[in-house]
């Protein structure tokens, strides 16, 4: 599977956002991670659609926006409206009905959809949902923070999410050269990476050493 970096702006400079996104690009990402948190899902709060709007218009990527709210549902047509390409909700925050008519509502807005899941989530409690996701976003960290450290039972879950899913594994948290190596020989192939990739002096090697981490 081709492997996908996709730069978290959650570690950019949100005072010249434009020219961060723009470096990025340039630099070889294949897609914009974008982390929206609503204070109640997660301890912190970033930026909703009123921002995500202003970055359409900075760049062609797609974006990846990742939903770390309570009620998402209530959400996505703010955040489609604003442009996103890929939208990514929490097991640990929709489930059941609601994300079965999530799942319809935005096929027929054209918008990717991924399933992510805690740390701490057991993959089981996913499992009943893959066949509504278009992708699966494991954490590797505990959702709320940039800059943490990569938890290494991501990986026996990626594999094992590997072995019954055949659709695309977007890894998140802590991604370095060096995680990303076992993060993709598990299964993953979107990396999705903040402070790596940002705190980088040359981004574009830091971009190529995710992607060939695993080569
Ligand atoms: C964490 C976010 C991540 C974060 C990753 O809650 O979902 O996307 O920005 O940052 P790093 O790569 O620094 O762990
Ligand atoms: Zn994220």
């Amino acid at each position: 599977m081709k492997i996908k970096v996709a730069p978290s702006l959650l570690s950019a400079d949100f005072g010249c956002l434009a020219e961060e996104i723009k470096k990025v690009e340039k630099a070889g990402a294949d897609l914009l991670h974008i982390d929206v948190m609503d204070g109640h899902f997660v301890p912190n709060i970033t930026i909703g659609p009123a921002v995500v709007k202003y970055i359409r218009k900075c760049t062609k990527l797609p974006l990846d926006v990742h939903l770390m709210i309570k009620n998402p549902q209530k959400y996505t047509d703010a955040f489609v409206k604003a442009g996103s390409d890929m939208l990514t909700v929490h097991i640990e925050a929709i489930s059941g009905l609601k994300l079965k008519n999530l799942r319809s509502k935005l096929k027929a807005q054209g918008i990717k959809f991924g399933i992510s899941l805690n740390p701490s989530t057991a993959l089981g409690r996913i499992k009943p949902a893959l066949k509504y996701a278009d992708f699966v976003l494991v954490m590797s960290v505990n959702p709320g923070f940039g800059g943490q450290s990569f938890i290494p039972s991501a990986i026996g879950k990626i594999k094992e999410l590997r072995a019954l899913y055949k659709g695309d594994i977007a890894v998140d948290g802590g991604i370095n050269n060096l995680t990303a190596r076992s993060v993709i020989n598990a299964g993953a192939n979107i990396l999705d990476a903040g402070s790596y990739i940002f705190g980088a002096k040359d981004q574009k090697k830091a971009i190529e050493r995710i992607r060939n981490a695993a080569k």
